[in-house]
């Protein structure tokens, strides 16, 4: 039977019920959960589909999958976006912690992600009783050959974005041992340095043109506001794509049918998601002279919805700090021991809330 961590969030209530004393209220800037509206179009989308008597398709609607593919040929640069590769999942997160158990991963297969990193990815290799390994450097592993390798970029927690040159390094190496390479891309449209461009797995210049033993997941939660939907895509690999489809067919993990319609809504159209960009940068720019101006150091964060930040002292004197001014950040250490002097600020906050964080710092 595997052992899963203690539930991280759970931890920072205290704090969070402190802040939430404040006089002017709290200033939320743990989660990351998008506030600003769904897209019109894509609320449209799920109204018009939701008339559902009969069960949805696992694998998505032909309409759906294309939309992806052709999102990916548009906007990431992706060639052999292939419709039939395109697999939806409900919500990204979901996929993350089943992954490893839908490809068979089990005792013995290591899963190697991030030093600092989403914490599911963890979860997702001891849900499937392999073994999970946190490292930045591929060579430390020495001659073993992982099950998969999970790659984020832009990372969550530090907005830091790998170079092509880099992933095309990892996509190598984990060709060459027969390793799975798992991209998570949900920062992907989220870069604000023009000198570090997020780039897809999928992109020719990391896997120059074949898409063998990768897998890119998207999600839809923070590019179109619609993390209450529960909607993401995992796409790649031909056969890989199959082999899940197949596990997921027998398990029931199916996007309802009016979310699949949304989601097509959404994939089709990027006006949305520029519009969504310049609000989080206006925040973020805020944040980021706010948070300097109070003596701390942002680190990496030149992408995704977040702010890498520290004094140079434990995490938790930070966030105790911070919650006494009524503003909620996450702990780095939920992400690594080596984020134990770190704090994730999150934009995902409104306006409003954004300007009253500033005035307090
Ligand atoms: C790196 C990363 N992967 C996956 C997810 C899961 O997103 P969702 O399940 O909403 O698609 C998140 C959510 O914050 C994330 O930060």
């Amino acid at each position: 039977m595997f052992t899963l961590p203690d539930f991280p969030w759970d931890r920072l209530q205290p704090y969070k019920e402190r802040a939430a004393a404040h006089p002017g209220g709290i200033v939320d800037l743990s989660v990351g959960t998008p506030v600003d509206p769904t897209p019109e179009r894509v609320r449209a989308a799920l109204a018009a589909a939701s008339d559902a008597p009969g069960y949805p398709q696992t694998y998505g609607t032909p309409v759906l999958r294309e939309a992806v593919a052709g999102w990916l040929r548009r906007r990431l640069g992706v060639t052999g976006a292939d419709p039939d590769a395109v697999l939806p999942v409900i919500g990204t997160k979901e996929l993350v912690a089943w992954l490893p158990t839908l490809l068979g991963a089990g005792p013995g297969d290591q899963v190697v992600f991030p030093e600092l990193a989403y914490p599911t990815y963890d979860v997702g290799a001891r849900l499937a009783g392999a073994s999970p390994v946190a490292t930045d450097g591929l060579l430390s592993l020495g001659p073993a050959a992982p099950k998969i390798v999970w790659v984020n970029s832009p990372s969550n927690p530090t907005g830091k974005v790998l170079p092509a040159e880099h992933l095309r390094k990892v996509v190598a190496w984990a060709r060459d041992r027969g390793a799975v390479v798992v991209s998570d891309e949900c920062y992907l449209e989220f870069g604000w340095d023009p000198d570090a461009p997020p780039v897809s797995v999928l992109h020719p210049d990391v896997c120059g043109g074949s898409h063998e033993g990768l897998l890119a997941l998207n999600s839809l939660s923070k590019r179109s506001n619609m993390a209450g939907y529960r909607a993401g895509v995992v796409t790649g690999d031909l056969a890989l794509v199959r082999r899940l489809l197949e596990v997921r067919k027998h398990a029931g993990m199916i996007v309802p049918a009016p979310v699949q319609a949304a989601m097509a809504a959404a994939f089709d159209d990027d006006a949305h998601v520029d519009e969504q960009r310049e609000r989080y940068a206006r925040r973020r720019a805020t944040l980021r002279a706010a948070f300097e101006g109070h003596g701390f150091r942002i680190d990496h964060s030149e992408a995704s919805l977040y702010l890498w930040a520290t004094r140079d002292e434990p995490c938790w004197d930070t966030v105790e700090h911070l919650a006494g001014l009524g503003v909620l950040v996450g702990p780095g250490e939920f992400y690594g021991p080596s984020g134990a002097r770190h704090i994730r600020v999150a934009f995902t906050a409104t306006d409003e809330r954004v300007a009253e964080a500033a005035a307090r710092l």
